[in-house]
């Protein structure tokens, strides 16, 4: 339950197919446990004040980052333009040296995923971006002890009508989802907005991996699925604050870790976009502490 962005084991399937039976009353019992508001951290108005603090270097990260998502550019050097960004908001990377599963360290302070690439590509020398590719950039820093976590998928120059389209409908994705955080709305909700707008237009959600309640750490409860009963889970509350961030497939919702440990591509090799932000819940609505 705690490390997110992560592999989700036991939680339900609302587009039938997980076929069995057992399966839907266990996933059933998965989500009255994730109404409790277990191991959640509320935060006041100074704690959600710093992490907008973390939110604006985020944001100016990735702007540096993604003006220079040009033809001919290698992820190596997207990192390094990261990297001096981040020295100069004063802020430390949450992702160089972090651990996750049985993985190595991550080594860079973005992940670069491109195409096929659903999540958490590492960046490379030896990656060049080319005219019509797509590519999702994500990047978290703590400032002052909070952290802020956010993505965005770029087009690199002209790309093709169905890239563009996946792009378009995975921000709108999370524009709606951002509109459900709400005191008293519920999680499924948030994962509902996402789920039915991307297969409402023909694409999946990949279902493996989620956002993520954020704070003094990057990754706190509760989960965040892109997917989800609406009207069911967690009670929203002011003070909560959380990553959301859609994955969505051109294809299927499959997909599969490469030997570095890290790279997640879909299963069949289809395009993938993925965005991000960090969003607090707050009694006048949703704050996105991400945002410009
Ligand atoms: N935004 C991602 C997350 O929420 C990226 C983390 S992967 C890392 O998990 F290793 F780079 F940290
Ligand atoms: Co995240």
């Amino acid at each position: 339950m705690m490390s997110m962005l992560r592999l989700v084991d036991s939680v339900p399937s609302t587009n039938g197919r997980r076929e069995e039976h057992q399966a839907q009353s266990l996933a059933v019992g998965a989500w009255l446990l994730e109404c409790l508001p277990m191991g959640i951290v509320i935060k006041n108005d100074r704690e959600i004040e710093k992490m907008r603090e973390a939110g604006r270097v985020v944001r100016a990260v990735l702007d540096a980052v993604e003006s220079s998502c040009v033809p001919g550019i290698t992820t190596g050097e997207l990192n390094r333009i990261a990297a001096r960004e981040l020295a100069r908001g004063k802020a430390r990377s949450a992702f160089l040296g972090y651990r996750q599963g049985g993985a190595p360290p991550y080594p860079a302070v973005l992940c670069t995923s491109v195409n096929r690439v659903v999540v958490h590509g590492i960046p490379s020398d030896r990656e060049s971006l080319r005219e019509g590719d797509i590519v999702g950039v994500d990047f978290a820093c703590y400032k002052d002890g909070y952290c802020a976590d956010a993505a965005r998928t770029i087009a690199v120059g002209i790309v093709s009508a169905p890239a563009s389209a996946l792009l378009a409908t995975t921000r709108e994705c999370l524009d709606r989802a951002i509109l459900e955080c709400v005191p008293g709305h519920r999680l499924g909700d948030v994962g509902a907005a996402v789920e039915s707008l991307a297969e409402r237009r023909g694409y999946s959600v990949v279902r493996d991996f989620v956002g993520h309640g954020i704070g003094r750490a990057m990754h706190e409860p509760p989960s965040v699925p892109n997917y989800g009963p609406r009207g069911r889970g967690l009670r929203l509350q002011a003070g909560m604050v959380i990553a959301i961030e859609p994955m969505v497939n051109a294809g299927g919702p499959d997909v599969r870790l490469l030997a570095d440990g890290w790279t997640v591509v879909t299963a069949d090799a289809s395009l993938s976009a993925h965005v991000e932000h960090t969003v607090a819940i707050t009694a006048d609505g949703p704050r996105v502490l991400t945002a410009a």
